[in-house]
């Protein structure tokens, strides 16, 4: 199939989450490795912020938009955290010899009220171009509305699989993909192993679907629903466990969820 692969290194699969900025450095060589062993050339990475983007945005109140000055320190600081991230994302990646390009978000990304308006893709298409691998993170970005805001990875994973029609999305999550019911809370819960778009309506409209996505998963749905809907699989999988990013990049058969139209 033609077109890129998009994959998304969830923050909770990078970081150690009950820590602030404390990076999860063997996950993250171990993940370059699998993307190195995987063959999958034509690939854009982008990666989350986990415990090194949340509390700083937490703490200046970031995804509220412009207050106060204040908050422009806070600014700062969140991109400066996510660009730490992002360096050593980057640089296990030139480690296992991939060509791997930072590019960081806030400079080719405006949003309006939290959602992204313009991009500037030149030079991630020109990367692309000649093969490099472009990675961008979730980020701050500056917002028309707002001020500034908070732009997640899922929103730039899905803004870039349909901008440069992508041929699959990969999320490699801390889960191993949707679940039947809470598998926090319900041990019986089963893994749905192809999710359909429309029985994301279901799921939505609180129907009696089987389907129970809570919290964080039913956003990331939301947002890569359109992905789906225009014929671009995403396969979301645990990025924790060896060997499942690996796979779905080959797209070979793995434990996860497919969401398709
Ligand atoms: C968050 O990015 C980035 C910041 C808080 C600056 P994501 O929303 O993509 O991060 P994860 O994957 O959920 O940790």
């Amino acid at each position: 199939m033609k077109g890129p692969v998009v994959l998304k290194l969830g923050g909770s699969a990078i970081t150690v989450k009950e820590e602030p900025f404390k990076p999860d450095l063997r996950a993250i060589k171990r993940l370059a490795g699998e993307i190195a062993s995987s063959g999958v050339r034509d690939l854009i990475v982008v990666h989350g912020g986990g415990s090194f983007g949340h509390p700083l945005a937490d703490k200046y109140g970031i995804h509220e938009g412009f207050k106060h000055e204040g908050q422009l320190r806070g600014l700062a600081e969140t991109h400066m955290a996510m660009e730490e991230l992002n360096r050593l994302v980057v640089e296990a990646m030139i480690d296992e010899d991939l060509p791997a390009v930072p590019i960081p978000p806030i400079s080719c990304f405006i949003t309006k009220s939290g959602r992204i308006h313009r991009a500037f893709l030149e030079p991630v298409r020109a990367l692309m171009g000649l093969k490099s691998i472009p990675v961008l993170y979730g980020d701050v970005a500056v917002d028309e509305e707002k001020g500034f805001c908070i732009l997640s990875g899922d929103q730039i994973v899905a803004y870039l699989a349909l901008e440069l029609g992508a041929s699959r999305v990969v999320l490699g999550l801390q889960v191993d993909g949707v679940f039947t019911k809470d598998p926090l809370r319900h041990p019986d819960a089963k893994l749905v192993e192809v999710l359909r778009t429309s029985e994301l309506d279901k799921v939505e409209a609180g129907g009696s679907s089987a389907v129970d996505v809570t919290g964080g998963m039913r956003a990331k749905l939301a947002e890569m629903a359109p992905v789906a809907e225009a014929g671009i699989p995403v396969f979301l999988t645990n990025a924790k466990k060896p060997g499942n990013v690996l796979k779905a990049l080959r797209g070979e058969k793995t434990r996860g969820t497919l969401l398709t139209r």
